[in-house]
């Protein structure tokens, strides 16, 4: 068993390990780095698709519905396609206003998941296209959708989704690159940007993974005691807070709560005190300013602040108790880096605490019944 954990002492934890890899091979084959584009044969849209789309919906659960939600963030300010996201379960049975023209974008890495499938063939009755992002080849969703866009992140095996998650970003990158280039709405510029960005991505998360991994190790021994936890982020990182969250309650029953970070006065600045930590999203991105902000005012009422920001960033180390650096990217790229800590500190609370880190009590790696 040690030997199939390749020397982990959890499958989550050597999953972790395995993005820069992950990530590797779901690019292959598919940047066009001397465009500045990325070749769509394994998209399965023709160009006609691509230029006659006019809404998507992105449509999974749990950790795959985060991906979704920063997903988004690409299709509209990449691809300018007006965007929702929505979690299969509230879409199915809605009577939802979709059909023709329309592309449903339905994310799950098993392809199985009750909630998704259902959702995605109501969708399919009402005359829209179906495009599965999965990383099981064959699987229930891809086969029912009309175009299958596979992840290339090998064999997932702890309940806890982590490498599928930054694989699934990487897809939704790469449609939302691929749509905008063909429909005029993504600059020659922002594309090669973009592109050798994605390129440079296996490189720069093998040193987050390995420059994070002790300090991140050090706060959940620090922290595996506190009854809540907040994580704040705000618009690409919003989604990645609420993955952190997440993933923390799913492994080692711990309470958190991700909150856009805006929303921080309507409520969840009511329960920080001397006692919570506040995980900080703040790379530097157009948010950082206002995020900024909330790290200060999460400091004045005496909470335990820990930033996760741009390296070389001197306010959040005058601020925070803690800051985990993650190198400067096109801010697009900063929630393939800013996931990796977060993934590692409910690793780590889980272990401390001995928990089942890759089998958590009353959680399945795929719901297939309802
Ligand atoms: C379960 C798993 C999660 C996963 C979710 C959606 O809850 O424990 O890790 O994110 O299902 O699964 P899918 O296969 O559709 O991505």
């Amino acid at each position: 068993v040690m030997a199939e954990k390749a020397g982990f002492k959890h499958f989550m934890l050597k999953e972790i390990h395995e993005q820069p890899r992950a990530i590797e091979d779901t690019l292959r084959g598919r940047l066009d780095r001397e465009h500045g584009d990325v070749h769509g044969h394994e998209i399965g849209l023709s160009d006609d698709d691509a230029r006659s789309i006019k809404r998507v919906f992105l449509l999974a659960c749990g950790t795959s519905h985060h991906a979704a939600m920063t997903g988004r963030y690409y299709l509209e300010s990449i691809a300018r396609i007006p965007t929702s996201v929505e979690l299969a379960s509230e879409f199915r049975g809605r009577e939802p206003m979709i059909g023709e023209g329309d592309l449903v974008v339905a994310v799950s890495q098993s392809g199985e998941t009750i909630d998704t499938l259902i959702a995605a063939r109501e969708a399919k009755e009402r005359g829209a296209k179906i495009l599965a992002i999965a990383n099981v080849i064959g699987s229930a969703i891809p086969r029912m959708a009309d175009a299958a866009f596979y992840t290339h992140a090998g064999p997932e095996i702890g309940v806890a989704s982590t490498k599928c998650f930054s694989t699934q970003l990487a897809n939704l990158m790469m449609l939302s690159i691929w749509l905008g280039k063909r429909r005029g709405s993504l600059d020659e510029a922002k594309a090669r940007e973009l592109v050798e960005a994605m390129a440079r991505l296996p490189l720069l998360m093998r040193d987050v993974i390995t420059g994070t991994r002790q300090l991140v190790c050090n706060l959940a021994k620090r922290y595996r005691d506190a009854r809540d936890v907040l994580f704040l982020g705000r618009g690409l990182n919003y989604p990645i807070a609420l993955e952190a969250a997440l993933k923390l309650k799913e492994i080692s029953y711990v309470h958190a709560e991700g909150y856009a970070a805006g929303e921080m006065k309507h409520g969840p600045i009511a329960l920080i005190d001397s006692a919570v930590p506040v995980f900080v999203l703040m790379p530097k991105d157009r948010w950082y300013e206002r995020t900024h902000g909330n790290l200060q005012e999460a400091k004045a009422r005496e909470g335990q602040v820990i930033a996760i920001a741009t390296e070389g960033d001197e306010s959040a180390h005058s601020l925070s108790q803690d800051v985990i650096e993650v190198p400067d990217v096109p801010e697009a790229i900063t929630p393939f880096l800013t996931v990796l800590p977060m993934q590692l500190y409910s690793y780590y609370v889980a272990d401390f605490k001995g928990t089942d880190v890759d089998q958590p009590r009353n959680l399945a790696k795929t719901v297939t019944v309802e």
